[in-house]
């Protein structure tokens, strides 16, 4: 996937870092197992070309994160050891993991940390300071860990201003990381210059999360294909019967809002043609894991009955419409992927994607991105872009402003 030109913001390569002590914000919000474990090492895996830049200008590197909404407190379900571990197997090197983000302890170890050595922090957010965006506890991330510079690299979180995306700035100079950089680039890239036609494909639960991003797409796109639980709250709008499926209250003004813009684009008789809902879906009577599916049409989902996939004939027009693409922007699993029998939908787009003649793609969305890295034989590399943000991405495509981005440096 192509990124756009030169950046807006100060990167890396716009400051001297030689010999510097850089803290670094990284994205280590990873999903864990029951048991505490990483399940998945993505955010940690694309946080590791900074890193190692930084190693090569002989930085020292400081790193800090969240993980998880410990609400403030020292929660260690939420506790960043496992990832420092993870960190350094990527990195064939040592990381120092300091179990607090500010006092004595930081201050005395950064202090003295050799150059090339990395350094994890304790999550951020076993401090209140950290959402709240406190300014304290902002500069005493910058002076108690004696940065020279900032980076910016967490792109998953730059959508919220807090301490360690929007505070912090005020105490130390700036910049972009590498991962910022492209993650940033490349999706404006798609959104403001993208080589037509593009496709894009919404599901996941919510048509409310997805409001904003959805306006943003009608003008773009050229086509959107909806599907998910999402697909089922347009239905019901349209009349459909849908059973005991999930759908959400309250979006008949903002559906009618959508089709007032579609048709304003391309006309009443087109609307169908634009955004492209299931003809038929995966139903189920049972959300366990070994629920079986019954493939109906949308008129003929019982009342005891789930949509928990899109059938077979809408997986054939979506693919249709994927491989006739140049660009897809995919954003949330288009059935329950959790339970085998209703991910056909989501896998027969992976599918495509990841085929000979697959268009160019951006994946986005935590669920969609566990999902793809989850099925993914070569953990995400069959994709051509997958991103490492959830909501930052979505904000980002809607055309808003993100704090932890625009509080760096101008370039
Ligand atoms: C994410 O996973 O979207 C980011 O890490 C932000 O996490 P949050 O939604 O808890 O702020």
């Amino acid at each position: 996937m192509k990124n756009g030109g030169r950046f807006y913001k100060k990167t890396m390569s716009d400051v001297p870092l030689v010999g510097k002590t850089i803290l670094v914000r990284a994205d280590y919000n990873v999903p864990l197992t029951k048991d505490g474990k990483i399940s998945d090492d993505f955010r940690i895996r694309q946080s590791v070309p900074t890193i190692k830049k930084l190693l090569e200008y002989g930085c020292r590197v400081i790193i800090i994160s969240h993980l998880g909404r410990p609400d403030g407190m020292r929660d260690m379900r939420y506790t960043l050891e496992p990832a420092a571990a993870r960190l350094a197997q990527l990195l064939g090197q040592d990381v120092r993991f300091i179990d607090e983000c500010v006092g004595h302890k930081v201050f005395m170890w950064t202090k003295r940390a050799p150059q090339g050595s990395v350094t994890v922090l304790e999550n951020l957010r076993f401090h209140p300071e950290e959402e709240a965006n406190d300014t304290e506890f902002a500069r005493q991330l910058a002076k108690q860990t004696h940065a020279d510079y900032f980076v910016q690299d967490g792109f998953g979180v730059v959508h919220r201003a807090h301490a360690s995306t929007s505070a912090i700035t005020a105490y130390v100079p700036s910049v972009a990381g590498l991962l910022l950089e492209r993650e940033v680039s490349t999706i404006t890239h798609a959104m403001k210059e993208p080589i037509r036609p593009l496709v894009a494909v919404l599901g996941g639960a919510k048509v409310s999360d997805k409001i904003p991003v959805i306006k943003a797409l009608v003008p773009i796109a050229d086509k959107i294909i909806v599907g998910g639980a999402m697909a089922n709250t347009f239905l019901a709008h349209d009349g459909y019967a849908m059973g005991k499926s999930k759908v959400e209250d309250g979006m008949d003004t903002v559906i009618e809002d959508v089709y007032a813009r579609i048709k304003k684009k391309v006309g009443n008789d087109k609307i169908d043609g634009f955004l492209i809902l299931p003809v038929d879906v995966g139903s189920g009577t049972s959300l366990e894991q070994t629920a079986t599916r019954k493939d109906v049409t949308i008129r003929g989902i019982q009342s005891d009955a789930y949509a928990l996939d899109i059938g077979p004939k809408s997986m054939r027009r979506l693919i249709e419409e994927v491989a006739r693409a140049k660009t897809v922007i995919w954003n949330g699993t288009l059935g329950m992927c959790e339970v085998p029998a209703f991910r056909a939908g989501s896998v027969a787009l992976a599918e495509v994607l990841t085929g000979k003649h697959a268009p160019d793609s951006i994946i986005g969305g935590g669920d969609t991105t566990d999902f793809v890295l989850g099925w993914d034989s070569k953990k995400g590399a069959n994709f051509p872009y997958i991103s490492t943000g959830g909501g930052a991405s979505l904000e980002l495509m809607s055309g808003l402003k993100l704090p932890g981005v625009e509080s760096l440096l101008d370039a």
